[in-house]
């Protein structure tokens, strides 16, 4: 079931199946990364500008970060000629199923066609891992980012979907189908938001933060219902500095790009110990933390 107003939700959030929290991450390589195109507004003044070697030591310390957390890494190697493969939460949506201890990985369809050829290299990844990489029914139209905007309620079995640039609401239907999962659908508006994890950020099962300007009234109702805490991130700093494209890979430490002042203090107050990761380079492309990494189980 795909659910989008108040009204339709017939169930709480808490009532759902417990999901393990996922103890792999994934990572790419950023040695051939660049902003080479404009297919988001946060690239279009930033073609050419990447310093190469001052992001891969940004990238080398968010993995050593994820090493200091005890989260195990792995990592694909990023291709010539794929600038965006570094985001590596885009090309799948990776499962776990609790009910059927069932895992594997649904193959993204790329928005824009500068990124479809990333994805064979994830799906020979995961195949060559054990995963089952499922595709999305042939007959069925429709664009889908992986974790870009489909993203996992901490601890339980649900999962919310974003729509609206790069995903069509469809997809989640048949997501929902073939995982047997419900799905929460949040229409995005504003083209900074271009991705849900730019503006959605669940902490752990209770705690989510979010920038408001993200989403429709509709939309926030369903967020305020499934969560007992919702933290906003000043707009500014979600905005240009990617405060929601932050990851808690335990439920304690939040990893965010640093200088997030507002979003830090907040994020203090409510228990979470916030670590500054330097992301720069990468927030030249429209990316940051989150979407630099892939959990898997
Ligand atoms: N330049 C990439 C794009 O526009 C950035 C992707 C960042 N990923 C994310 N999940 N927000 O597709």
């Amino acid at each position: 079931m795909v659910y989008q107003s108040l009204e339709d939700l017939d169930f709480r959030a808490d009532e759902r199946p417990a999901l393990p929290r996922p103890d792999r991450v994934l990572l790419t390589t950023p040695t051939h990364f660049d902003v080479e195109y404009v297919i988001n507004p946060h690239m279009s003044d930033n073609v050419g500008t990447v310093n190469r070697d001052i992001a891969f030591q940004q990238w080398k310390a968010l993995r050593a970060t994820y090493t200091a957390l005890d989260v195990e890494t792995s990592v694909v190697n990023g291709q010539s000629g794929l600038p965006d493969m570094v985001f590596c939460a885009n090309q799948t949506l990776p499962y776990y199923r609790p009910e059927a201890e069932e895992r594997g990985v649904i193959l993204s369809r790329m928005h824009a066609d500068e990124r479809k050829d990333e994805v064979p290299y994830y799906a020979d990844f995961f195949e060559q891992n054990g995963y089952e990489a499922k595709h999305l029914p042939d007959d069925l139209e429709g664009d889908f980012e992986g974790m870009g905007d489909a993203i996992w309620h901490p601890g339980r079995f649900l999962l919310w979907g974003g729509y609206g640039f790069r995903t069509s609401p469809a997809v989640y239907e048949a997501i929902s189908d073939m995982l047997e999962v419900p799905v929460i659908i949040l229409e995005l508006t504003d083209a900074d938001y271009y991705h849900l994890d730019t503006c959605f950020c669940p902490l752990d099962t209770e705690h989510v933060l979010i920038a408001p300007a993200a989403f429709t009234e509709r939309g926030l109702f369903l967020i305020n219902e499934c969560f007992d805490t919702v933290i906003e991130a000043p707009d500014d700093e979600a905005r240009h500095q990617f405060a929601c494209n932050a990851h808690s890979p335990d439920g304690t430490h939040v990893l965010i790009q640093e200088g997030c002042e507002g979003t830090v203090e907040r994020l203090r107050s409510e228990g979470f110990r916030p670590i500054e990761l330097d992301t720069s380079e990468f927030l030249k492309a429209g990316g940051s933390v989150f979407c630099m990494k892939q959990m898997i189980w």
